[in-house]
This record gives structure tokens, sequence and C-alpha cells, in this order.
């Protein structure tokens, strides 16, 4: 069923030249929005664009989404002032599953720090340990530090210029961790397909489920265009892989069943 609202902005809060976080109204998909779920919003050029749920306020109705601007469509929406009306489609997706999970590590990189922020809040809330471990370029770009420092008891980060937490990427302090530290541990990552790629690898050879939200360009958003398909292996259907719709079958997968 197509869930498409008509929602307000009513908060912009700008975190660098680029990047800003916006909390609009939404009743609904304040209520019924997941970690791992997206919102595919209208930016006054041409289509909508999808964004990760950064965040729900149930008691004021109101979601965010972290925005970074890479071309027009995000130009758009970071320049937007608040009262600024959008159309949105939401909460889209399958989302993170937590059934069964006893303890999380949470990987972040680029815009999937965002998502990763739901994931850690829920965490939280539900009593879940979790570990988090987001990787930034430099420490001038390590958006959201404070409020996940806040969140999370065990928090890490890695940059690429070495000027806050450990220097490289995320794969720098992974690779660190002893078995104890990470025994038991479901892995969730968003990020730059490079990242998610290689969690996933070292995921799988320290045995631990491991789940990837994959981002592919997009369109409807609901499973109709087809412009989102990815390839998922099918062992147990006999075949090699089979197409799947980003946008309606994830954007979360098992990182096993990937073929990046
Ligand atoms: C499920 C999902 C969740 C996302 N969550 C976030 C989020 O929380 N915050 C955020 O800032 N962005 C997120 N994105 C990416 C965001 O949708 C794109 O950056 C945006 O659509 C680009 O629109 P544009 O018009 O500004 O750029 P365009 O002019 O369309 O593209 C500019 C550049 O960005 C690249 N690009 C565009 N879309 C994507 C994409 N989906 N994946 C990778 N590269 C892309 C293009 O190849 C091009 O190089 C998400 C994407 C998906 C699929
Ligand atoms: S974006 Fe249209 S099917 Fe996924």
């Amino acid at each position: 069923m197509k869930k498409e609202y008509t929602i307000s902005l009513v908060k912009k809060d700008i975190l660098g030249p680029a990047c800003a976080v916006l909390t609009f109204s939404c009743p609904e998909i304040a209520q019924e929005g997941r970690p791992g779920q997206f919102v595919n919003l209208s930016c006054d050029y041409f289509l909508k664009r999808p964004f990760g749920i950064m965040c729900v306020d149930k008691e004021k109705n109101t979601f965010s989404i972290g925005v970074r601007q890479v071309g027009k469509g995000t130009e758009k929406i970071i320049e937007a002032q608040e009262g600024k009306t959008f159309t949105c489609l939401g909460p889209l997706g399958n989302g993170f599953c937590f059934d069964k999970v006893e303890k999380l590590l949470l990987v972040g990189g680029g815009t999937g720090i965002f998502p990763i922020f739901f994931a850690a809040n829920y965490a939280k809330e539900n009593g879940i340990p979790c570990k988090v471990v987001n990787g930034y370029r430099s420490q001038s770009e390590a958006f959201l530090y404070d409020r996940f420092a806040c969140t999370c008891d065990d928090f890490s980060v890695t940059t690429d210029a070495g000027d806050l937490g450990v220097k490289g990427n995320v794969m720098a302090y992974l690779e660190t961790m002893s078995d104890e530290e990470i025994s038991e541990s479901t892995v969730m990552v968003v990020g730059p397909g490079i990242m998610m790629r290689k969690v996933s690898e070292w995921a799988m050879n320290k045995g631990l489920s491991c789940y990837v939200s994959l981002e592919q360009r997009m369109a409807c958003g609901i499973g109709a265009c087809l412009v989102c398909i990815c390839k998922i292996k099918a062992e147990k259907e006999g075949k090699e892989f089979v197409h799947k719709r980003c946008c309606k079958d994830g954007p979360v997968f098992k990182a096993e069943e990937v073929i990046w």
C-alpha cells in the first residue's frame, strides 16, 4: 500500500557546509518507522530522493533524516526553510530485524551514520548491549559525534585523517577487537559499498551474522519501477542469483547473500 503524506519541515540543524539534519512532522512515520527503513522525499527537482530514517520522536510525532548534499536534489532539500512542505512516502523497506539479537555491533560510514544512529537508539531503548564503530573522513566531519557519545555506552571512531579516534577506516578498528569482545555479536553495517563489503568479509570470517543496507539509485521507492535491482544469491532456489528490489525487498540484506 502506498503511504504518501504531505509533511512539514519543523527543524533544520546545519551540521556542516553541505550536511544537515531535518526534522519533519508526520505522525504515521514517527509511530511506524523502524531502524533501517527509509523515506522517499520530494525535492523540487524531478523524482523523490531516498533517505534512511535517523530517529523518530513518538511523543512529538516527528522523524528526522540526515542529508549530505551531493547533487541538485539534496541541495534543494538542504536549502529548504522551516515550515516548507514536502510529499513523502514512508516508512519504506524492510529495516533491520532485531529478533534473537543478543548483542550488537553497529558500523557506520558516510551518510550511513544516520540510520546507524536510529539502530543505536533502538538498542539502548530495548536493553541490547551495543557497540558502535563509525568511520569519518576527519574530525571536522565527525557528524553526530556528541549524540552518539551520549546514546552509546560503547562508541569508537576512526578517521582517515587520524585527527580523531583510530587513524584509518573502520577496518583499522575492527581488526583490533578481540574474539571475546565480538563473540555473539550481530553486525549491522550502513555506509559506502566498499566499506560494507570489507566489514561483511571480516564478520563472515569471524562467524558473525552480518546485515548490510544497500544503497542503489531509486525512483519509485515502492517496488514498481525496478530501477533499484540488486543481485542476491539464490542457492536454495537452484540458481546462482536472483534480482531483488532494493527498495521493497531490502534495503537490508544478509551480507552473505549479497553479490557485490
Ligand atoms: C535506502 C537509501 C538510504 C539513503 N539514506 C541517505 C541518508 O540517510 N542521507 C543521505 O544524505 N543520503 C542518503 N541516501 C543517498 C541519497 O538518496 C542520494 O544522495 C540522493 O538521492 C542524491 O540526489 P541528488 O539529486 O542530490 O544527486 P544526484 O544528482 O542524483 O546524484 C549526485 C551523485 O550522487 C550519486 N548518488 C545518487 N543517488 C545515490 C544513491 N542512492 N547511492 C549512491 N550514490 C548515489 C550519483 O551517482 C552522483 O554521483 C540514501 C539512498 C538510499 C537508496
Ligand atoms: S525504486 Fe522502483 S522498484 Fe525500487
